[in-house]
């Protein structure tokens, strides 16, 4: 049995620039800069825990009420959705279209694991629906990455162990949520380098899909 599980922002669509966006907008309204550098930590990591961590860069951790912090995050989420209104299949990065059919055509079952609560909008928009088994809720999460239950979910959904499952991720939070259950890491890597991933590339251009199923199997049974 194998599978695969993807990461969604900055994996499958480069949505992660938007995100990047919508919060050095919102920074600036609150007085506090969020650069490309300090953006790398918000990668993988939920809503309002990236408001949090913006919040505490800017020390003003203290200054907002839970109610106003959802209004923030909900402000957030309106700008980055207005950014989202062209979103269409041609905004699927290289190489994943062709990589998901590929799968499809050998019966290797794909899942979603992303902290993302638009992400099944977003599949949507780029019309890749049907390519996926199951898409993980993280409204149903105890913990978000680098914890590894959203990778440990998407396995249990479609039906595998994690360590049969391959995942792909652009962020560190995320290779480390994969890697402390045992799953096999293809970082995909445009800006900051990924530690711990057993494979990286730039773009699934660059990934043989049968090549990367005989490496994770020989690294399994070594
Ligand atoms: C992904 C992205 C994060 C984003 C999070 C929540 O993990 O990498 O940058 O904050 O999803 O996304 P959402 O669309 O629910 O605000
Ligand atoms: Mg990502």
């Amino acid at each position: 049995m194998k599978g695969f599980i993807f990461d969604l922002d900055g994996v499958i669509t480069d949505t992660a620039k938007y995100h990047y966006e919508a919060w050095r907008n919102l920074g600036e309204k609150l007085g506090i800069t969020v650069d490309e550098k300090f953006n790398e930590q918000l990668k993988g990591i939920s809503r309002m825990d990236s408001l949090d961590r913006i919040l505490a860069l800017g020390n003003k951790e203290n200054e907002y009420s839970l109610y106003e912090k959802k209004q923030l995050a909900a402000e957030k989420n309106a700008y980055y959705l207005n950014l989202l209104q062209g979103l269409g299949p041609d905004d699927l990065l290289s190489g994943v279209k062709e990589f998901l059919m590929a799968a499809q055509e050998r019966n290797i079952p794909c899942a979603i694991a992303s902290a993302s609560k638009n992400a099944p909008l977003i599949l949507e928009k780029l019309d890749v629906n049907d390519y996926f088994e199951a898409i993980v809720d993280p409204a149903s999460l105890a913990k978000g990455k680098p914890h590894p239950e959203i990778f440990i979910r998407a396995a249990q959904l479609i039906g595998i162990e994690a360590t049969e499952a391959i995942g792909f991720e652009d962020a560190q939070a995320g290779v480390d949520g994969i890697k402390a259950c045992g799953m096999f890491a293809v970082g995909i890597e445009v800006d900051e380098p990924l530690i711990g991933v057993d494979i990286s590339v730039n773009s699934f251009c660059d990934l043989d899909i049968d090549k990367l199923l005989e490496i994770q199997r020989n690294r399994h049974t070594a």
